[in-house]
Protein backbone atom coordinates (compact mmCIF):
# COMPACT_ATOMS: atom_id res chain seq x y z
CA UNK A 1 0.00 0.00 0.00
CA UNK A 2 0.88 3.49 -0.35
CA UNK A 3 1.30 5.24 2.82
CA UNK A 4 2.24 8.39 1.33
CA UNK A 5 -1.06 8.46 0.28
CA UNK A 6 -2.56 7.76 3.17
CA UNK A 7 -2.35 11.67 4.67
CA UNK A 8 -4.54 10.63 7.37
CA UNK A 9 -3.61 9.14 10.60
CA UNK A 10 -6.32 6.92 10.85
CA UNK A 11 -9.77 5.94 9.21
CA UNK A 12 -13.11 6.48 10.39
CA UNK A 13 -15.83 3.44 9.19
CA UNK A 14 -18.55 5.41 10.18
CA UNK A 15 -17.35 7.37 7.37
CA UNK A 16 -19.16 4.89 5.21
CA UNK A 17 -21.89 3.91 7.41
CA UNK A 18 -25.11 4.42 5.31
CA UNK A 19 -23.28 6.11 2.57
CA UNK A 20 -24.50 5.38 -0.69
CA UNK A 21 -21.38 3.81 -3.01
CA UNK A 22 -21.61 2.95 -6.56
CA UNK A 23 -19.41 -0.43 -7.06
CA UNK A 24 -18.56 -0.23 -10.82
CA UNK A 25 -17.14 -3.20 -12.31
CA UNK A 26 -15.58 -3.79 -15.78
CA UNK A 27 -14.59 -6.46 -17.98
CA UNK A 28 -11.35 -8.02 -15.80
CA UNK A 29 -10.70 -11.37 -14.43
CA UNK A 30 -10.14 -9.40 -11.61
CA UNK A 31 -13.83 -8.57 -11.58
CA UNK A 32 -14.12 -11.68 -8.80
CA UNK A 33 -12.14 -9.18 -6.52
CA UNK A 34 -14.68 -7.00 -6.78
CA UNK A 35 -17.43 -9.30 -5.11
CA UNK A 36 -14.81 -9.66 -1.84
CA UNK A 37 -15.18 -5.49 -2.09
CA UNK A 38 -18.78 -5.26 -2.07
CA UNK A 39 -18.98 -8.07 1.06
CA UNK A 40 -16.47 -5.68 2.82
CA UNK A 41 -18.62 -2.07 1.86
CA UNK A 42 -21.39 -3.97 3.07
CA UNK A 43 -20.38 -5.18 6.37
CA UNK A 44 -19.17 -1.43 6.83
CA UNK A 45 -22.78 -0.63 6.47
CA UNK A 46 -22.82 1.12 3.44
CA UNK A 47 -26.21 0.90 0.82
CA UNK A 48 -24.02 -1.01 -2.37
CA UNK A 49 -25.33 0.08 -6.11
CA UNK A 50 -23.80 -2.58 -8.22
CA UNK A 51 -23.30 -1.30 -11.57
CA UNK A 52 -21.19 -3.51 -13.99
CA UNK A 53 -20.42 -3.06 -18.19
CA UNK A 54 -21.42 -5.88 -21.08
CA UNK A 55 -17.88 -7.20 -19.81
CA UNK A 56 -18.02 -7.06 -16.25
CA UNK A 57 -20.73 -8.94 -16.52
CA UNK A 58 -19.37 -11.78 -18.73
CA UNK A 59 -16.25 -12.92 -15.53
CA UNK A 60 -19.27 -12.26 -12.60
CA UNK A 61 -22.81 -13.05 -12.81
CA UNK A 62 -25.43 -10.58 -11.87
CA UNK A 63 -26.69 -12.82 -9.34
CA UNK A 64 -23.42 -13.33 -7.55
CA UNK A 65 -23.54 -9.02 -7.17
CA UNK A 66 -27.25 -8.28 -6.56
CA UNK A 67 -26.79 -11.53 -3.69
CA UNK A 68 -23.77 -9.72 -2.45
CA UNK A 69 -25.32 -5.93 -2.61
CA UNK A 70 -28.67 -6.67 -1.72
CA UNK A 71 -29.84 -4.76 -5.28
CA UNK A 72 -30.72 -5.19 -8.35
CA UNK A 73 -28.02 -4.84 -10.55
CA UNK A 74 -27.55 -2.09 -13.61
CA UNK A 75 -25.54 -2.67 -16.71
CA UNK A 76 -27.66 -1.19 -19.77
CA UNK A 77 -28.50 2.28 -20.22
CA UNK A 78 -32.05 1.38 -20.27
CA UNK A 79 -31.79 -1.00 -16.83
CA UNK A 80 -33.82 0.79 -13.88
CA UNK A 81 -33.56 -0.07 -10.34
CA UNK A 82 -36.86 2.03 -9.88
CA UNK A 83 -39.24 3.04 -12.67
CA UNK A 84 -40.50 5.62 -10.82
CA UNK A 85 -37.31 7.51 -11.18
CA UNK A 86 -34.36 7.57 -13.98
CA UNK A 87 -31.50 5.13 -12.68
CA UNK A 88 -28.65 7.23 -14.11
CA UNK A 89 -29.65 10.43 -12.55
CA UNK A 90 -31.23 9.69 -8.91
CA UNK A 91 -28.35 7.43 -8.46
CA UNK A 92 -25.73 9.20 -9.81
CA UNK A 93 -26.85 12.04 -7.11
CA UNK A 94 -28.11 9.84 -4.57
CA UNK A 95 -24.50 8.33 -4.82
CA UNK A 96 -22.10 9.54 -1.47
CA UNK A 97 -18.55 8.23 -3.77
CA UNK A 98 -18.05 5.70 -6.92
CA UNK A 99 -15.53 3.00 -6.67
CA UNK A 100 -14.37 1.49 -10.32
CA UNK A 101 -12.81 -1.83 -9.38
CA UNK A 102 -11.58 -3.64 -11.75
CA UNK A 103 -11.49 -0.49 -14.14
CA UNK A 104 -10.54 -1.63 -17.55
CA UNK A 105 -8.50 -0.46 -20.54
CA UNK A 106 -11.49 0.39 -22.28
CA UNK A 107 -14.00 1.95 -19.31
CA UNK A 108 -11.16 4.38 -18.82
CA UNK A 109 -10.84 4.92 -22.21
CA UNK A 110 -14.43 5.41 -22.53
CA UNK A 111 -14.50 7.86 -19.27
CA UNK A 112 -11.74 10.00 -20.64
CA UNK A 113 -13.11 10.69 -24.25
CA UNK A 114 -16.83 11.63 -21.73
CA UNK A 115 -18.21 8.77 -23.44
CA UNK A 116 -21.81 7.52 -21.69
CA UNK A 117 -22.76 4.44 -23.63
CA UNK A 118 -23.93 1.72 -20.87
CA UNK A 119 -25.16 2.37 -17.48
CA UNK A 120 -21.74 2.82 -15.36
CA UNK A 121 -20.45 5.96 -18.48
CA UNK A 122 -23.99 7.36 -18.24
CA UNK A 123 -23.59 7.29 -14.30
CA UNK A 124 -20.44 8.85 -14.32
CA UNK A 125 -20.51 11.71 -16.58
CA UNK A 126 -23.67 12.37 -14.32
CA UNK A 127 -22.46 12.15 -11.22
CA UNK A 128 -20.32 14.62 -9.20
CA UNK A 129 -19.16 12.65 -6.18
CA UNK A 130 -15.35 11.42 -5.55
CA UNK A 131 -14.36 8.27 -7.78
CA UNK A 132 -11.87 5.94 -7.06
CA UNK A 133 -10.34 4.07 -10.16
CA UNK A 134 -8.69 0.82 -9.42
CA UNK A 135 -7.03 -0.25 -12.49
CA UNK A 136 -6.58 -3.93 -13.73
CA UNK A 137 -5.17 -5.00 -16.98
CA UNK A 138 -1.87 -6.80 -18.58
CA UNK A 139 1.58 -5.10 -17.52
CA UNK A 140 1.94 -3.79 -21.76
CA UNK A 141 -1.70 -2.23 -21.52
CA UNK A 142 -1.03 -0.84 -18.18
CA UNK A 143 2.13 1.22 -19.76
CA UNK A 144 0.60 1.87 -22.73
CA UNK A 145 1.09 5.89 -23.12
CA UNK A 146 -2.17 6.03 -24.80
CA UNK A 147 -3.96 4.47 -21.62
CA UNK A 148 -1.29 6.47 -19.38
CA UNK A 149 -2.48 9.65 -20.74
CA UNK A 150 -6.52 8.73 -20.35
CA UNK A 151 -5.68 8.36 -16.80
CA UNK A 152 -3.65 11.60 -16.38
CA UNK A 153 -6.50 12.67 -18.11
CA UNK A 154 -9.42 11.50 -15.49
CA UNK A 155 -6.59 12.61 -12.50
CA UNK A 156 -6.79 16.20 -13.81
CA UNK A 157 -10.66 16.09 -13.19
CA UNK A 158 -10.44 15.00 -9.90
CA UNK A 159 -10.75 11.26 -10.05
CA UNK A 160 -8.38 9.41 -7.68
CA UNK A 161 -6.53 6.16 -7.96
CA UNK A 162 -5.51 2.63 -6.31
CA UNK A 163 -1.88 2.55 -8.33
CA UNK A 164 -2.19 -1.24 -9.67
CA UNK A 165 0.34 -3.65 -7.91
CA UNK A 166 2.78 -5.64 -9.99
CA UNK A 167 2.95 -9.56 -9.71
CA UNK A 168 2.22 -12.83 -11.64
CA UNK A 169 -0.74 -11.69 -13.66
CA UNK A 170 -3.63 -13.90 -15.08
CA UNK A 171 -2.21 -13.71 -18.38
CA UNK A 172 0.92 -15.23 -17.29
CA UNK A 173 2.83 -12.05 -17.64
CA UNK A 174 4.74 -10.88 -14.75
CA UNK A 175 4.31 -7.27 -14.24
CA UNK A 176 2.56 -4.10 -13.25
CA UNK A 177 -1.63 -4.34 -13.57
CA UNK A 178 -2.58 -6.28 -10.76
CA UNK A 179 -5.84 -5.17 -9.45
CA UNK A 180 -5.23 -3.82 -5.81
CA UNK A 181 -6.37 -6.12 -3.07
CA UNK A 182 -9.74 -5.27 -2.12
CA UNK A 183 -8.77 -4.33 1.54
CA UNK A 184 -6.67 -1.67 0.06
CA UNK A 185 -9.12 -0.38 -2.54
CA UNK A 186 -11.83 -0.29 0.60
CA UNK A 187 -9.37 1.66 2.77
CA UNK A 188 -8.29 4.12 0.13
CA UNK A 189 -11.97 4.83 -0.17
CA UNK A 190 -12.39 5.29 3.53
CA UNK A 191 -9.31 7.61 3.59
CA UNK A 192 -11.11 9.66 0.58
CA UNK A 193 -14.42 9.57 2.43
CA UNK A 194 -13.16 11.13 5.66
CA UNK A 195 -11.13 13.42 4.04
CA UNK A 196 -14.22 14.53 2.26
CA UNK A 197 -16.78 14.31 4.99
CA UNK A 198 -13.63 16.42 6.90
CA UNK A 199 -13.59 19.13 4.54
CA UNK A 200 -17.33 19.82 4.02
CA UNK A 201 -17.79 20.66 7.55
CA UNK A 202 -15.85 23.90 6.99
CA UNK A 203 -12.81 23.05 8.50
CA UNK A 204 -11.24 26.53 7.67
CA UNK A 205 -13.93 28.60 9.15
CA UNK A 206 -12.84 31.59 10.82
CA UNK A 207 -9.24 31.55 9.62
CA UNK A 208 -7.96 34.28 6.74
CA UNK A 209 -5.52 32.75 4.21
CA UNK A 210 -3.57 35.13 1.90
CA UNK A 211 -2.64 33.25 -1.05
CA UNK A 212 -0.16 34.47 -3.99
CA UNK A 213 -0.74 33.35 -7.40
CA UNK A 214 0.89 33.45 -11.08
CA UNK A 215 3.74 34.94 -12.51
CA UNK A 216 5.23 38.36 -11.77
CA UNK A 217 6.42 40.44 -14.82
CA UNK A 218 9.68 42.67 -14.77
CA UNK A 219 9.09 45.62 -17.52
CA UNK A 220 12.69 45.50 -20.19
CA UNK A 221 10.96 48.75 -21.80
CA UNK A 222 7.24 50.26 -22.74
CA UNK A 223 6.12 46.65 -24.47
CA UNK A 224 8.15 43.96 -23.11
CA UNK A 225 9.00 42.00 -20.09
CA UNK A 226 10.46 38.94 -17.90
CA UNK A 227 8.07 36.35 -16.80
CA UNK A 228 7.70 33.04 -16.12
CA UNK A 229 5.42 30.16 -17.58
CA UNK A 230 2.92 30.06 -14.15
CA UNK A 231 -1.14 29.90 -15.32
CA UNK A 232 -1.74 30.42 -12.06
CA UNK A 233 -3.76 27.36 -11.91
CA UNK A 234 -2.27 26.12 -8.83
CA UNK A 235 -2.66 29.37 -6.43
CA UNK A 236 -6.34 29.95 -7.77
CA UNK A 237 -7.19 26.02 -6.82
CA UNK A 238 -5.91 26.92 -3.35
CA UNK A 239 -7.86 30.04 -2.38
CA UNK A 240 -11.26 28.31 -4.62
CA UNK A 241 -10.65 25.03 -2.29
CA UNK A 242 -9.68 27.58 1.12
CA UNK A 243 -13.30 29.65 0.47
CA UNK A 244 -14.99 25.62 -0.06
CA UNK A 245 -13.75 25.43 3.74
CA UNK A 246 -14.83 28.30 4.86
CA UNK A 247 -11.79 30.08 4.89
CA UNK A 248 -12.01 34.12 4.47
CA UNK A 249 -9.40 34.35 1.22
CA UNK A 250 -7.59 37.20 -0.20
CA UNK A 251 -5.76 36.09 -3.84
CA UNK A 252 -3.06 38.60 -4.70
CA UNK A 253 -2.08 37.43 -8.51
CA UNK A 254 -0.06 38.06 -10.69
CA UNK A 255 -1.83 38.74 -14.36
CA UNK A 256 -3.15 35.01 -15.88
CA UNK A 257 -5.75 34.10 -18.00
CA UNK A 258 -8.31 32.65 -15.21
CA UNK A 259 -11.27 34.25 -13.56
CA UNK A 260 -11.26 35.22 -9.65
CA UNK A 261 -12.93 32.62 -8.08
CA UNK A 262 -16.65 34.25 -6.66
CA UNK A 263 -16.08 34.48 -3.31
CA UNK A 264 -12.47 35.24 -3.06
CA UNK A 265 -11.17 39.14 -2.79
CA UNK A 266 -8.98 39.59 -5.34
CA UNK A 267 -5.96 41.92 -5.87
CA UNK A 268 -4.46 41.80 -9.04
CA UNK A 269 -0.76 43.01 -9.38
CA UNK A 270 2.09 43.12 -11.95
CA UNK A 271 5.49 42.84 -11.07
CA UNK A 272 7.44 41.19 -8.15
CA UNK A 273 8.12 44.51 -5.96
CA UNK A 274 3.80 44.97 -6.20
CA UNK A 275 3.33 41.40 -4.79
CA UNK A 276 5.33 42.38 -1.72
CA UNK A 277 3.69 45.42 -1.23
CA UNK A 278 0.11 43.79 -1.68
CA UNK A 279 1.30 40.84 0.12
CA UNK A 280 2.96 43.63 3.32
CA UNK A 281 -0.52 45.61 3.25
CA UNK A 282 -2.59 42.35 3.54
CA UNK A 283 -1.06 40.75 6.61
CA UNK A 284 -2.84 42.07 9.21
CA UNK A 285 -5.12 39.11 10.51
CA UNK A 286 -4.05 36.74 8.28
CA UNK A 287 -3.58 32.97 10.37
CA UNK A 288 -1.93 31.38 6.78
CA UNK A 289 -0.26 32.40 3.90
CA UNK A 290 0.18 30.19 1.08
CA UNK A 291 2.95 31.55 -0.97
CA UNK A 292 2.50 29.62 -4.76
CA UNK A 293 2.84 32.68 -7.29
CA UNK A 294 6.26 32.19 -9.48
CA UNK A 295 8.00 35.45 -8.37
CA UNK A 296 10.79 36.77 -10.37
CA UNK A 297 13.48 36.23 -8.56
CA UNK A 298 15.60 39.12 -10.67
CA UNK A 299 14.05 42.59 -12.13
CA UNK A 300 15.33 45.05 -14.41
CA UNK A 301 17.59 47.25 -13.00
CA UNK A 302 16.16 50.21 -15.30
CA UNK A 303 13.71 49.76 -17.64
CA UNK A 304 13.37 51.80 -20.39
CA UNK A 305 10.21 54.18 -20.79
CA UNK A 306 9.95 53.53 -24.71
CA UNK A 307 9.86 50.20 -26.83
CA UNK A 308 14.17 49.47 -27.37
CA UNK A 309 15.02 49.51 -31.02
CA UNK A 310 17.28 46.44 -32.72
CA UNK A 311 19.02 49.07 -34.77
CA UNK A 312 20.46 50.11 -31.58
CA UNK A 313 22.45 46.88 -31.93
CA UNK A 314 23.32 44.70 -29.18
CA UNK A 315 21.53 45.17 -25.80
CA UNK A 316 22.93 44.34 -22.20
CA UNK A 317 20.21 43.96 -19.89
CA UNK A 318 21.28 44.55 -16.07
CA UNK A 319 19.31 42.69 -13.23
CA UNK A 320 19.16 42.98 -9.73
CA UNK A 321 17.64 40.52 -7.18
CA UNK A 322 14.29 41.12 -5.85
CA UNK A 323 13.41 41.13 -2.37
CA UNK A 324 12.39 37.58 -1.33
CA UNK A 325 8.58 38.27 -0.18
CA UNK A 326 8.45 35.12 2.26
CA UNK A 327 11.95 35.20 3.98
CA UNK A 328 11.07 39.37 4.63
CA UNK A 329 7.17 38.04 6.34
CA UNK A 330 8.95 34.99 7.71
CA UNK A 331 11.11 37.07 9.83
CA UNK A 332 8.65 38.09 12.32
CA UNK A 333 5.48 35.73 11.64
CA UNK A 334 4.64 35.03 15.27
CA UNK A 335 1.60 32.53 15.04
CA UNK A 336 1.33 32.27 11.63
CA UNK A 337 1.35 29.31 9.50
CA UNK A 338 3.64 29.64 6.17
CA UNK A 339 3.50 27.49 3.65
CA UNK A 340 5.88 28.42 0.78
CA UNK A 341 6.55 26.15 -3.23
CA UNK A 342 9.71 25.14 -4.38
CA UNK A 343 9.69 24.88 -7.94
CA UNK A 344 12.78 23.05 -9.33
CA UNK A 345 13.82 20.64 -12.00
CA UNK A 346 14.50 17.51 -11.43
CA UNK A 347 14.34 16.11 -7.44
CA UNK A 348 13.08 19.20 -6.02
CA UNK A 349 13.41 17.66 -2.21
CA UNK A 350 17.07 18.79 -1.20
CA UNK A 351 16.27 22.47 -2.28
CA UNK A 352 13.03 22.63 -0.92
CA UNK A 353 14.61 21.58 1.91
CA UNK A 354 16.86 24.60 2.06
CA UNK A 355 14.26 26.86 1.51
CA UNK A 356 12.05 25.76 4.52
CA UNK A 357 14.98 26.92 7.01
CA UNK A 358 15.69 30.15 4.86
CA UNK A 359 12.66 31.24 4.75
CA UNK A 360 11.00 30.28 8.43
CA UNK A 361 8.77 28.38 6.56
CA UNK A 362 5.73 25.74 8.29
CA UNK A 363 5.18 23.75 5.54
CA UNK A 364 7.29 23.68 1.91
CA UNK A 365 5.33 22.04 -1.28
CA UNK A 366 7.97 20.59 -3.65
CA UNK A 367 7.46 20.47 -6.95
CA UNK A 368 9.65 19.16 -10.61
CA UNK A 369 8.27 21.78 -12.96
CA UNK A 370 10.54 20.09 -15.49
CA UNK A 371 7.57 17.33 -15.56
CA UNK A 372 5.36 17.08 -18.37
CA UNK A 373 2.35 16.73 -16.44
CA UNK A 374 3.07 18.44 -13.52
CA UNK A 375 4.66 22.46 -12.54
CA UNK A 376 3.91 25.12 -14.67
CA UNK A 377 0.24 25.28 -16.63
CA UNK A 378 -1.38 22.21 -16.59
CA UNK A 379 -4.27 20.58 -14.85
CA UNK A 380 -2.59 18.33 -12.46
CA UNK A 381 0.81 18.39 -10.32
CA UNK A 382 3.07 15.66 -8.31
CA UNK A 383 4.35 17.28 -5.23
CA UNK A 384 6.25 16.41 -1.88
CA UNK A 385 5.31 17.82 1.24
CA UNK A 386 8.03 19.40 3.74
CA UNK A 387 7.50 19.99 6.87
CA UNK A 388 9.99 20.56 10.39
CA UNK A 389 11.23 17.17 11.88
CA UNK A 390 8.49 14.93 10.26
CA UNK A 391 8.91 12.47 7.32
CA UNK A 392 8.00 13.86 3.89
CA UNK A 393 4.86 13.62 2.68
CA UNK A 394 4.94 12.54 -1.30
CA UNK A 395 1.51 12.82 -2.82
CA UNK A 396 1.18 10.90 -6.43
CA UNK A 397 -0.14 12.92 -9.62
CA UNK A 398 -3.00 14.72 -8.95
CA UNK A 399 -5.45 17.15 -9.96
CA UNK A 400 -4.32 20.70 -9.13
CA UNK A 401 -8.25 21.27 -7.05
CA UNK A 402 -6.78 17.92 -5.49
CA UNK A 403 -3.72 18.86 -4.52
CA UNK A 404 -5.03 22.26 -3.48
CA UNK A 405 -7.38 19.93 -1.00
CA UNK A 406 -4.27 17.94 0.52
CA UNK A 407 -2.30 20.82 0.94
CA UNK A 408 -5.21 22.59 3.25
CA UNK A 409 -5.56 19.16 4.99
CA UNK A 410 -1.94 19.15 6.34
CA UNK A 411 -2.09 22.70 7.25
CA UNK A 412 -5.22 21.55 9.59
CA UNK A 413 -3.64 19.13 10.76
CA UNK A 414 -0.46 20.67 11.56
CA UNK A 415 -2.42 23.71 12.99
CA UNK A 416 -4.34 20.98 15.31
CA UNK A 417 -1.33 19.64 16.53
CA UNK A 418 0.49 22.58 17.52
CA UNK A 419 -2.60 24.28 19.33
CA UNK A 420 -2.35 23.94 22.57
CA UNK A 421 -5.63 23.40 24.94
CA UNK A 422 -6.67 26.87 26.86
CA UNK A 423 -5.68 26.81 30.65
CA UNK A 424 -8.26 28.22 32.30
CA UNK A 425 -7.04 30.44 35.20
CA UNK A 426 -8.50 29.37 38.82
CA UNK A 427 -8.49 32.66 39.60
CA UNK A 428 -11.65 34.37 39.56
CA UNK A 429 -12.08 37.27 36.67
CA UNK A 430 -13.79 39.49 38.82
CA UNK A 431 -13.20 43.11 39.97
O1 LIG B 1 0.73 28.60 -11.76
P1 LIG B 1 0.76 27.18 -12.29
O2 LIG B 1 0.90 27.13 -13.80
O3 LIG B 1 -0.38 26.36 -11.78
O4 LIG B 1 2.11 26.50 -11.77
C1 LIG B 1 2.24 26.22 -10.41
C2 LIG B 1 3.66 26.55 -9.91
C3 LIG B 1 4.68 25.66 -10.60
C4 LIG B 1 3.99 28.04 -10.20
C5 LIG B 1 3.62 26.32 -8.35
O5 LIG B 1 3.32 24.96 -8.10
C6 LIG B 1 4.96 26.68 -7.72
O6 LIG B 1 5.89 25.89 -7.65
N1 LIG B 1 5.07 27.96 -7.24
C7 LIG B 1 6.33 28.54 -6.73
C8 LIG B 1 7.19 28.98 -7.87
C9 LIG B 1 8.50 29.61 -7.38
O7 LIG B 1 8.69 30.77 -7.56
O8 LIG B 1 9.27 28.80 -6.69
P2 LIG B 1 10.71 29.23 -6.08
O9 LIG B 1 11.33 27.93 -5.69
O10 LIG B 1 11.46 30.07 -7.06
O11 LIG B 1 10.36 30.12 -4.83
C10 LIG B 1 10.19 29.57 -3.54
C11 LIG B 1 9.09 30.28 -2.78
O12 LIG B 1 9.47 31.64 -2.52
C12 LIG B 1 7.76 30.35 -3.52
O13 LIG B 1 6.74 30.10 -2.58
C13 LIG B 1 7.70 31.78 -4.04
O14 LIG B 1 6.36 32.26 -4.10
C14 LIG B 1 8.51 32.54 -2.99
N2 LIG B 1 9.24 33.71 -3.50
C15 LIG B 1 10.12 33.59 -4.55
C16 LIG B 1 10.80 34.70 -4.98
C17 LIG B 1 10.58 35.94 -4.34
N3 LIG B 1 11.19 37.05 -4.75
N4 LIG B 1 9.73 36.02 -3.32
C18 LIG B 1 9.07 34.94 -2.88
O15 LIG B 1 8.28 35.03 -1.92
Amino acid sequence: MDHSESGLTSTREDSIDRKHIILGVSGSIAAYKACTLASLLVKAGACVHPVLTRGGARFITLETMAALCGRPVLVDEFDQADPREMSHIALAERADAVVLAPASANLIARLAAGMANDMLTLLLTVTRSPILLAPAMNTNMWTHPIVTANVERLLSVGYEIVQPASGRLACGTIGAGKLAEPEEIFAALLRLMERRSLRAEGDLAACRILVTAGPTREPIDAVRFLGNRSSGKMGYALAAAARNRGASVLLISGPTHLQAPPGVETVQVLTASQMRDAVRQNLAGVDIVIAAAAVADFTIDSPANSKLRRSSGPLTLNLKPTVDILAEIGADKGGRYHVGFAAEVGDPVPSAREKLAAKNLDLVVANDVAARDSGFDVDTNRVVMIGRDVPDEPLPLLAKSEVAERILDRIVRDRASTTQPLIHSAVSAGP
